[in-house]
């Protein structure tokens, strides 16, 4: 059957145009059409290629998807050696190197291309005329494992160069790895299919490529960056860094991050500033990676045995660390969330040294099965709160007992309650749990609700201890003579706390809302209240019904604000807060909140703003009717990223949530 030409001309437009939109998501990493859109292509060139098979090359983006499993790799021999790189742990070891290629190259200032050290598997891939032909691992460096067939199938791997200007034979290396996004997909499906989580991002990958059905590495989301060459047979620019940019050209991904930089300083400047973003980045790193620019050099200075001269890795510190497990316990948090930690033997991991290391709850204990005396590794990734990421089984000790959740507050006493099927542990006793009531205490006193300056965790702690207080409103009753009897307050600082105190009685009922600690009820929902219903008296007598006329105020939260009105400890302490002098001006009350502009709209804000800061912010969108929300999700409608945002404008950007910057956000103000 001979095939129209006008299909023909069909399929090879929709190649193209796949893989120009490929290009542009993958390398140049602005897409210019939606998903949906590029899946309608993609399904109309399937359904092409299905009618006529004949048309079906080995390059089409269709084929990706895998293909019959391999029994076993077949061997590469890399003509070009795969080198490993020599680390350096600190400065000096830095500046030792740029001076030993300063020495030998006779020159005064060397010229680095630096980039992010990635953490996934090294591979090599080889185009021949343009076309994928070859995928191999490093192996020993000299002879790798064949895996095209898994190669292939990752997306941002090109199947085909773009345009014409690459070399006849280019052999093109770089690093596989998975987001930490993929990788916790990827934990997510293992565990819905009770198969076996991988420990780490680079494990996970190495895994995923060492399948020997490819139709499994299809699923698993691969990605890779390129950052060098082994053979070559035509011409490549003579720079690392505009070898770097040809690489773009030709579809092949490169590092955004990678730039040129000159000379020691200009390492170690680019070394701070990547550790600075490293906790932000949605993948791992372990450090930075300078190469020596200039190709001609790098010959010049070849290499010594299996790393070469001309390149130096800069590590940054391990976020990952093996210690031992001394001891396991229990914390009572404000609302008597009842949080299992691993007590270790301190490590210095992440940049700090860490002695505790959350267990989170319940099933992550039973999953872990981490036990006293275990070998753990921990991790600690920027601001993160460490975590025990696996036990090493095989240093497990003999005569190790299953860790027995405890039935009973350790602090109190009282009966721990399940909540959440069983995950979400609680003490029940309350206030008179002074684990909870410490925690209400320094909930009571923060920034955002009393705002009491000087009044530490480690005072309220032994105020309560000594029974000086029993309830907050205790504190406003305390006297510098009194206060000056705890251990290490000066006679100053204990003056200087009796002023913050009387300070704080002069407060706004949103705050003094916020500071009851009343569950469910953030500083967002105490404004809701505020503003709705004006006084304290009218929240207090509210009905269930009305407090779900407020907007965002569902059952759960009404319920829990109407029981907490009802306890006649609460009232008390109420009470007595304002017998003490706690007074806020009046508040209006707020006119029908769904008519206000922004009404329905949810905003997260991150980074910083120049304008306001972003409780300036927060209260000027809450103003305009607008939610305003810590993370970003589905229903979120905007998020203002201001500078050095993080985590959530990449967030944003995956879910495709759309993002205004700072003038845009001000402009948005204006408007309404
Ligand atoms: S260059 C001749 N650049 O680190 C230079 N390697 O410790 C050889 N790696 O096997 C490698 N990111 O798997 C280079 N930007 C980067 C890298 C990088 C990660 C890995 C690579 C290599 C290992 C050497």
């Amino acid at each position: 059957m001979t095939i129209p030409a006008a299909i023909k001309k069909t399929v090879a437009q929709l190649r193209a145009s796949l893989n120009e939109h490929n290009y542009r998501y993958y390398v140049l990493d602005d897409p210019s059409i939606s998903d949906a859109e590029y899946d309608r292509l993609f399904r109309q060139l399937q359904q092409l290629e299905q009618e006529y098979p004949q048309l079906i090359s080995s390059d089409s983006p269709t084929q990706r998807t895998g293909a019959s499993p391999l029994s076993e790799f077949a061997t590469v021999t890399h003509e070009v050696q795969m080198l490993s790189l020599s680390n350096a742990f600190d400065e000096s070891e830095v500046l030792a190197f740029d001076k030993r290629i300063r020495d030998r190259s006779q020159l005064n200032a060397i010229d680095y291309l630096a980039e992010p050290k990635l953490d996934g598997v090294a591979v090599s891939l080889l185009y021949q005329k343009g076309a994928l032909v070859r995928g191999a691992t490093r192996g020993d460096g000299r002879t790798g494992e064949d895996i095209t067939q898994n190669l292939r199938t990752i997306k941002s791997v090109p199947l085909r160069l773009q345009g014409s200007a690459y070399p006849e034979l280019l052999e093109v290396r770089g690093e596989v790895f998975l987001s930490h996004a993929g990788f916790k997909r990827l934990n997510d499906e293992q565990r819905k299919r009770n198969e076996k989580l991988f420990v780490n991002p680079r494990n996970a990958a190495a895994g995923s490529l060492r399948q020997l059905d490819s139709k499994l590495t299809a699923k698993r989301p691969l990605e890779v960056f390129f950052y060098g060459t082994g053979q070559i047979r035509g011409a490549v620019p003579d720079g690392q860094h505009s070898l770097l940019k040809a690489f773009k050209k030709w579809g092949l991904r490169v590092s955004p991050l990678a730039e040129l930089v000159t000379g020691a300083r200009g390492c170690m400047e680019y070394y701070g500033k990547l550790a600075g973003r490293r906790p932000r980045l949605p993948y791992d790193i372990d450090g930075v990676v300078y190469k020596v620019n200039d190709r001609q050099l790098q010959i010049e200075l070849g290499n010594i045995s299996r790393a070469p001269r001309w390149a130096l890795a800069h590590k940054f510190p391990a976020q990952e660390e093996s210690t031992v497990v001394n001891s396991i316990e229990v914390q009572v948090g404000r609302t008597g969330a009842v949080t299992p930690v691993a007590r270790l033997r301190p490590i210095f991991v992440g940049g700090a040294t860490v002695s505790n290391a959350t267990l989170h709850n319940r099933a992550e204990i039973e999953r872990l099965d981490i036990r006293v005396g275990d070998t753990v590794i921990v991790r600690r990734a920027g601001d993160v709160i460490p975590e025990v990421v696996s036990v090493n089984l095989s240093k497990r000790p003999a005569g190790t007992q299953r860790y027995k959740f405890p039935r009973k507050c350790p602090v109190c006493g009282s009966d721990i309650v399940y909540e959440g099927e069983g995950i979400v542990a609680r003490c029940s006793g309350g206030l008179y749990c002074s684990a909870q009531l410490k925690q209400s205490f320094k909930h009571f006193v923060s920034r955002r609700a009393m705002d009491i300056d000087g009044l530490g965790d480690k005072l309220i702690d032994q105020l309560i201890d000594r029974k000086m207080v029993t309830d907050p409103a205790d504190l406003y009753a305390l006297t510098a003579e009194q206060l000056s009897t705890v251990e290490r307050l000066a006679q100053k600082s204990a003056q200087n706390l009796v002023k913050a105190l009387q300070r704080s009685k002069a407060t706004t009922l949103p705050r003094f809302l916020y500071a009851l600690g009343i569950g469910q009820v953030g500083e967002t929902t105490a404004q809701q209240l505020a503003g709705n219903f004006g006084s304290l008296d009218a929240i207090m007598s509210a009905s269930i019904e009305e407090l779900i006329k407020v907007q965002d105020i569902g059952p759960v939260v009404a319920e829990s604000i109407y029981t907490f009105f009802r306890q006649t400890h609460n009232v008390e302490v109420i009470r007595k807060l304002l017998a003490a002098g706690v007074e806020w001006p009046e508040e209006k009350i707020e006119v029908d909140l769904t008519k206000r502009p922004l009404a329905g709209k949810t905003f997260v804000l991150t980074g910083t703003l120049d304008a306001m800061t972003r409780d300036e912010a927060k209260v000027k969108l809450q103003s305009l009717g607008a939610k305003v929300t810590s993370s970003v999700s589905g229903k979120t409608d905007y998020v203002v990223v201001g500078a050095d945002a993080g985590s959530k404008a990449s967030t944003a950007e995956q879910l495709g949530v759309d993002t205004l910057d700072e003038s845009q956000f001000l402009q948005l103000i204006a408007d309404n």
